[in-house]
């Protein structure tokens, strides 16, 4: 028998004991032990009536002689660092769904589990139920990584999809969201892009093998986006998307999580709803995608229990090379692409005529820009740092009073 321990009882931790409890019989038989759960850590036992004597409100309890693998799916930094580094230092193995735990300290706590020959899986801490730790470190680990796209909150790719094909307004479509168990406790780490960052941050560590912090990548949320940049989109074809990016090259790692318009039959343009989606490009395997829910009670509770299976059939004191060594991304798109522009103004004449001199002009847009006051255009940029010049050259101008800008990127249709 194996028996485990799990720290929070919220929608993973629930969803794991369920997913135990529900296929418990072909577990057992895949695997020809019983997995047993042998008690969950809660805040408060008032608030339950249904697990009976499972629960308990100490934690010497779930981090226990008696228990093989502790489960952490409380989130958030503490108290889950200060349990994760008992359990590992009892020699307990050590599965997490927190990102924010393994994008904070996870080097030091692989090392931690090297040094007490235990294990320590995060495989849910990255794109809900898609397996993408596991190949990265395993089954791709053969090639040299060069770029990562992405779509990795659950969240925000709710509400987008929500304001794009229901017309439904931001704070209804997040409510929605939350009542489905896709947000954070804080739903700001969602809406903010920094959930994204610190799973772009944890995958980009893996595939450039020199730590990316996600304080470093540079982030702007979804909290801007209104009805008028996806009527925009729409009229250009796109879709708005959270993509967390990163490059590496010669010069070193650029990072960004950005709201971008891809093409609307693009690879990225059709993943909806809390689903994410994660392409690669090595120099063997080529592009690769993995699609799938990213959030979610059993999608991550999939992946949780995936961790487990991997340590009763597999764990054998081997581990992935812990990397430590840091470098910062750089903030700045070196590659072409556009910008749709909204330009606030009361003299849309000369507006115009300026952006024709600065940007190489893809499409100036009309509708109802002029009752708005405002000159919409997609313009070419060569790269990020001379479009900022260029904007604050416009920005100069006496005659703007604001502007808007996102990301287009080309390259997504497929
Ligand atoms: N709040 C996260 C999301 C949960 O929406 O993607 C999964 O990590």
């Amino acid at each position: 028998m194996v028996s485990i321990g799990v720290l929070g009882y919220g929608v993973v931790g629930s969803g794991v004991v369920d997913l135990l409890q529900k296929n418990s019989e072909r577990l057992r038989q895949k695997l020809g032990v019983d997995l047993n759960v042998l008690k969950v850590l809660v805040r408060n036992l008032d608030k339950y009536n249904d697990a009976g004597s499972l629960l308990t409100i100490k934690e010497e309890e779930v981090i226990h002689e008696k228990v093989d693998i502790v489960i952490e799916v409380m989130g958030g930094i503490h108290p889950a660092y200060d349990y994760v580094k008992k359990a590992l230092k009892m020699k307990k193995h050590v599965i997490t769904a927190n990102k924010d735990l393994v994008a904070a300290h996870g080097e030091e706590l692989m090392a931690l589990a090297l040094e007490n020959q235990v294990c320590f899986a995060y495989e849910a801490s990255v794109g809900g139920g898609i397996p993408i730790i596991r190949p990265m470190t395993d089954s791709l680990a053969a090639n040299e990584i060069s770029q990562i796209t992405a779509i990795l909150n659950g969240t925000t790719n709710f509400i987008l999809t929500k304001m794009y094909k229901e017309d439904m307004d931001y704070g209804h479509a997040l409510r929605e969201a939350q009542q489905l168990g896709f947000a954070e406790a804080n739903p700001e780490s969602d809406v903010m892009g920094y959930d994204a960052a610190r799973k772009l941050s944890i995958l980009s560590t893996l595939a450039y093998d020199q730590k990316i912090d996600w304080k470093d990548i540079d982030v702007e949320g979804i909290t801007e986006i209104d009805a008028q940049d996806i009527k925009y989109a729409k009229k250009l074809g796109c879709v708005i998307k959270l993509l967390a990016i990163s490059r590496k090259n010669e010069k070193g790692v650029f990072a960004a999580v950005r709201p971008v318009m891809v093409s609307e039959k693009g690879p990225f343009g059709q993943i909806d709803n809390e689903f994410n989606g994660i392409r690669f490009e090595g120099d063997a395997i080529g592009e690769m995608m993995f699609i799938g829910k990213g959030a979610g009670k059993l999608p991550t509770a999939s992946a949780v229990v995936g961790d487990i299976i991997h340590i009763v059939q597999n764990y054998k004191g081997k581990h992935g090379k812990v990397t430590a060594q840091g470098q910062r991304p750089s903030l700045k798109w070196e590659h072409p692409f556009q910008w749709m522009l909204r330009i606030k103004t009361n003299d849309r004449y000369k507006v115009m005529g300026s952006i024709s001199e600065l940007f190489a002009i893809n499409n100036f847009m009309f509708d109802d820009a002029q009752d708005k006051g405002e000159v919409i255009c997609v313009v070419e940029i060569e790269n990020e740092q001379s479009g900022y010049e260029k904007l604050q050259e416009l920005q100069s101008k006496g005659y703007i009073q604001g502007i808007k800008k996102m990301m287009k990127l080309e390259e997504m249709v497929s």
